[in-house]
This record gives C-alpha cells, sequence and structure tokens, in this order.
C-alpha cells in the first residue's frame, strides 16, 4: 500500500511523500480499515519531527519507523469476530467507519475496535472524517462547561478545529458565542462557517470589545485553546468559568497565573483532557459520543471543510498550510472513493 511513511524523524514535514509499505496485519482486537478520507493536525507535525511528547523516549509510544496520521474514515475490510474481543462494538466488512489510530496517512490502517464508530447514514466519509476529532469540543461545552442557553461563551481559536466546534455546539445550545481569532485574514471565514455572534481579532481594544457587548459584564464562560488565562480573566464575569482545553499558541511555554486574580473574580478555572476522561469513563465516554452524533446526524453542526486535497501527495502540502496558519477549518485528504471495492 501507499503510506507516508517516517523512517526517521525529519524536520520539513511539507517534505513527506507516499512510499510503498506492507498492508498493516490487525492484532485479535482490531479492524483492519481501508481509508477513503483522511484528517491531518498540529500533532501530526509534531509526531513527524520527533517533537511531541508521545515521542519521549520514557513516556512515549511513537518512535520510527512508523506511518503517520491519526484522524480517518473509511471501510472495514476485516474485524474480529463476534466473543473474540472484549466490546460491545462489532463491525463487520463494508461498515463505514470513522475514527483515529496512528497510521492513517495510508492506503490501509489498523485500529482498536474501541477506537472507532459506524458513520450515521447521514453523513459522508468526508464530513465524519473531518468531525471526527472533534467530540472533545462537544463534551468541553456540554459536560465540562455545562453551558446553560442564553449565557455568553467565548471560544479561542476558533478558526482551529476544536475552536470551531466548540463555538457552534454553544451556539446549538442557545448561548452567546464570541470567537476569537489571531488572524485578520480569518475573520469573514469564521463568520460565514460557524455564525457566532461576535468575531475578533486578538488585537488592541478587543477586551473592551468584549466588555461593551456584553455591556460591562464580561463573559459567562471561556473555552480555552490556545493559551490565554490572563486575558481570559481580564475578560470574564464574576464567577465565570474557564475550561483549558489546549495551548495551541504557547509554543510549549506555559503561562504564570497569579491566583489572586482567581479569587477576586471568584474564578473556576477546569483543564478538561478528553482521552484520558474517555477511558477512566468509559460510560460518559459513550454518552458524550451519542450526543456529539445527534448533533451531526440533525445537521447542528457541520464540517467546517478547508481547501480541496487529493492523495497522499498532497499530505506534505496539508501539513505546510497547518504549520504556517493558513488553514481555517478542518483539512480533510482524499486518499480513495466511497464506493471502491477493498483489493483485500
Ligand atoms: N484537551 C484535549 O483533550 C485536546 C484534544 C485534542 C487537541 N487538543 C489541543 O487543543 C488545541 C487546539 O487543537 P485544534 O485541533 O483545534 O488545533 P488547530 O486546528 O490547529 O487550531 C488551533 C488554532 O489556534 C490558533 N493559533 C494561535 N496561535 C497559534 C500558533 N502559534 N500555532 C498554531 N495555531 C495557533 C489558530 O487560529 P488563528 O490563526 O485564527 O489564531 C488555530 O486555528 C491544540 O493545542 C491541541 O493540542 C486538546
Amino acid at each position: 500500500m501507499k503510506a507516508i511513511l517516517i523512517p526517521d524523524f525529519v524536520s520539513d514535514p511539507s517534505t513527506l511523500q507516499p512510499t510503498s509499505t506492507p498492508i498493516p496485519t490487525p492484532k485479535p482486537n482490531q479492524c483492519l480499515v481501508r481509508i477513503t478520507y483522511c484528517s491531518p493536525q498540529h500533532a501530526d507535525i509534531l509526531h513527524a519531527q520527533g517533537k511531541h511528547q508521545n515521542n519521549n523516549k520514557k513516556r512515549g509510544w511513537c518512535f520510527p519507523p512508523f506511518v503517520l496520521g491519526f484522524d480517518f474514515a473509511g471501510e472495514v475490510v476485516n474485524s474480529p469476530r463476534n466473543g473474540d474481543v472484549n466490546t460491545s462494538a462489532v463491525f463487520k466488512k463494508g461498515d463505514r467507519v470513522f475514527g483515529a489510530a496512528l497510521g492513517a496517512f495510508a492506503e490501509y490502517v489498523c485500529v482498536d475496535v474501541q477506537a472507532i464508530r459506524k458513520i450515521p447514514a447521514a453523513l459522508s466519509d468526508e464530513t465524519a472524517c473531518a468531525m471526527s476529532g472533534q467530540a472533545v469540543s462537544y463534551a468541553s461545552v456540554v459536560h465540562i462547561a455545562k453551558i446553560k442557553p442564553g449565557e455568553t461563551v467565548m471560544v479561542s481559536g476558533a478558526s482551529g478545529g476544536l475552536g470551531s466546534v466548540c463555538c457552534m455546539v454553544a451556539k446549538a445550545l442557545g448561548a452567546k458565542v464570541i470567537a476569537l481569532s489571531g488572524s485578520a485574514d480569518k475573520i469573514s471565514t469564521i463568520r460565514e462557517t460557524i455564525g457566532a455572534d461576535l468575531v475578533l481579532e486578538m488585537e488592541g481594544d478587543w477586551i473592551e470589545q468584549v466588555m461593551g457587548f456584553t455591556q460591562g459584564k464580561g463573559v459567562d464562560v471561556m473555552l480555552d485553546n490556545t493559551g490565554m488565562v490572563n486575558d481570559a480573566i481580564r475578560a470574564l464575569a464574576y464567577f465565570g468559568r474557564i475550561v483549558i482545553l489546549g495551548f495551541a499558541a504557547r509554543k510549549g511555554v506555559m503561562e504564570d497565573v497569579k491566583m489572586n486574580k482567581l479569587l477576586l473574580k471568584s474564578v473556576t478555572v477546569m483543564g478538561y483532557r478528553f482521552g484520558e476522561s474517555g477511558r477512566r469513563y468509559p460510560d460518559e465516554l459513550k454518552k458524550i459520543w451519542e450526543g456529539y452524533l445527534r448533533m451531526l446526524e440533525t445537521g447542528q453542526l457541520k464540517a467546517p471543510l478547508y481547501g480541496k486535497y487529493t492523495g497522499l501527495e498532497d499530505i506534505g502540502r496539508a501539513l505546510k498550510d497547518l504549520e504556517e496558519r493558513r488553514v481555517c477549518g478542518k483539512i480533510v485528504v482524499k486518499v480513495a472513493s466511497e464506493n471502491e471495492t477493498a483489493r483485500l
């Protein structure tokens, strides 16, 4: 099969090209999936460069040689038989599925059955692929921040994969949404694709604009994808909540936060690590996926697709666009047709 193989870490992932490698053999608890679409994210760049925490020699699990990539959609080629695997999730040949597994920038991937879900009939493989990583956004809005109708919610990194879906979920719940971006070029696209009530570039007097929009009260909730807790506290209402989701803008350097600022405004700060929470609380994870899929099926969430990328040959270009912050929404790369008969 063709795949983006990493025999050694690379300094410039935009130069990556597909090479030929054997189709992987599934373990007893795994499905073999023929990939139709894959979706690159920032973590793929770091994995290719060896800079991700997963590449850490002591605590990591991602070392060369490996096939790059994580999020994908595709079709089950073969799966464990009923009873051979300790899970309620049973798949059969031909099922359309989406999920995440290392090795997704390839024509085929082996994936644990717990890591994939059937694609609802109403969704295309392309849409499912674009939305496969954002159950975390749904969970952060509904289960962690517990946003109520009428509350004002501010989202950083709103042009990104997580941020755009945070905005859409909060809007669907009846919140007023303020979307933040670091780029003036993306403002109109964010306004068109996610329908926030206010879209702001974080320049100049943007916090004053937030205070004006909320009649001086400040926002009830901040969903932080980029690492800006100090600014969030300034824009927050008394008894406001901050959910920390990511640090996309921090370049590995964390913020110092003065505790008295939290006390003075009675602020609640919550960290949320979706993957680990799901492993510890599988019943909660099931509810999260049910709720997220319901919103997708009913059209309350629309995939914020960006650009056109065809074939694994386009992975390098996709990673470069991500690295240079050109992307607004999610890139999906078409790997094969949805209706092509599997070769295996
Ligand atoms: N908590 C969890 O369980 C969990 C799960 C998955 C991912 N994450 C983390 O959540 C964060 C967001 O993930 P994502 O998939 O939404 O990422 P993404 O699609 O790359 O979006 C991140 C956004 O952050 C903004 N940004 C500001 N400064 C940036 C910089 N220096 N480099 C790159 N982007 C920058 C960009 O928007 P503008 O250009 O508009 O400013 C970009 O659209 C990441 O840190 C990721 O690792 C957390």
